[in-house]
């Protein structure tokens, strides 16, 4: 459970800021909200101030312009697209089509998942993941899933940014094929990885997979709010009869098909990725903490043994950090984690390295 003076997600400086007895208009870098800091894309305030006009009407039935242009983007059919009020709500609908049944979820992991479990009475068994590496191998998989009716993973891992590869996502989809298993893949960070093999075509050769997607994330529209599903037709339509009507509001909905189609912010997105992980990666190591093995826009890190050694731990860490200006996630409420670890989310790269700065002194 979550200590009820630390928030649950990311952001929320002001409850962090009086807890710590900082003033409100103390200033912040935000690096604890995993979001893309390149978005959204500069046209997208002029196009919706454009279309306010729009609000006067239901949005679309079914959302069919929109799905038409994700099944274009994934190289699917228009029915196994479920348009959804951000990845948050995709979990939600997964929970509600199993409602009831046995799951599997990873820990630590994105807490929604276990609060849809609980919300929709589904009897939760955890597959830990242990630190540092907090990897995730195939015999630990399968043994820890052979019980469950529904698996949720995460991938990459939200809050460690590993990533389950797609060979034990396979292996995992083949063993469990015959029981009639579900295998819920939530992909919120996928198009802000490296190295990530798509698993969209196997969902023609395993109808028990379900992909869940966030577009919050990558385009910087969480007040906004969209995201999507991935699954085989009838799954979809399993999942649409728990969705409220026009869950999806009608400027979000518009502006899927022009965010798909803005190559330009993507393209610069990956260059940015492609640069700054891997330098973060190794300058975060070269400051002597331990930094879990990320492939994704956000690291999880602590204070290194030598460093712990000296009193140093996240505890102290967080609140240096806060105190010169930069907000961390912490991890309290992250099962297997309890506060032992900071999540750090890449900025810019001016950004960035005002963090390494900040770290490094408040590492001293
Ligand atoms: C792993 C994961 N899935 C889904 C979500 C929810 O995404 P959205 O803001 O699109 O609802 C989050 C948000 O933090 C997340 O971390």
């Amino acid at each position: 459970m979550t200590s009820p003076e630390w928030p649950n997600h990311g952001g929320q400086a002001d409850a962090l800021l009086e807890r710590f007895g900082l003033p409100g208009d103390h200033v912040v870098d935000d690096v604890s909200a995993n979001l893309n800091p390149l978005g959204p894309p500069e046209w997208v305030s002029g196009w919706l101030a454009d279309r306010l006009g729009g609000l006067g009407h239901y949005p679309e039935p079914s959302y069919a312009t929109a799905r038409h242009a994700i099944a274009a983007h994934q190289g699917l059919h228009p029915d196994q697209v479920l348009l959804t009020n951000g990845g948050a709500e995709a979990i939600f609908l997964a929970a509600a089509h199993h409602a009831g049944k046995r799951a599997a979820v990873l820990a630590p992991s994105f807490g929604e998942y276990a609060r849809a479990c609980a919300a929709h009475r589904l009897q939760l068994t955890e597959i830990p993941l242990c630190a540092p590496s907090f990897a995730l191998d195939q015999a630990t998989l399968l043994g820890r899933a052979a019980d469950a009716e529904v698996v949720f993973l995460c991938r990459p891992n939200n809050p460690t940014g590993t990533l389950i590869e797609s060979r034990v996502i396979q292996a995992l989809l083949a063993a469990t094929l015959a029981r009639g298993t579900q295998v819920v893949v939530d992909e919120a960070f996928i198009d802000m990885t490296l190295g990530a093999e798509a698993l969209t075509p196997l969902l023609s050769r395993y109808p028990s997979l379900i992909l869940l997607r966030s577009m919050t994330k990558f385009y910087t529209l969480p007040g906004l709010r969209l995201g999507y599903v991935l699954a085989s037709s009838a799954v979809i339509e399993a999942l649409a009869r728990h969705q409220p009507p026009w869950s999806v509001n009608h400027l979000a909905a518009e502006l899927v098909k022009p965010l798909l189609e803005d190559h330009a912010f993507a393209d610069h997105t990956h260059a940015w990725l492609a640069t700054e992980q891997p330098r973060m990666y190794q300058a975060l190591l070269a400051l002597g903490l331990d930094v879990v093995p990320s492939t994704t826009c956000f690291f999880l890190v602590r204070p290194g043994e030598a460093q712990r050694r000296r009193g140093l731990d996240s505890a102290r860490l967080f609140e240096r950090l806060l105190r010169v200006g930069i907000l961390a996630r912490h991890t309290h409420g992250f099962v297997g984690l309890e506060g032992e670890w900071l999540r750090l989310a890449l900025r810019d790269e001016a950004g960035n390295t005002r963090l390494l700065e900040g770290l490094h002194d408040c590492l001293r």
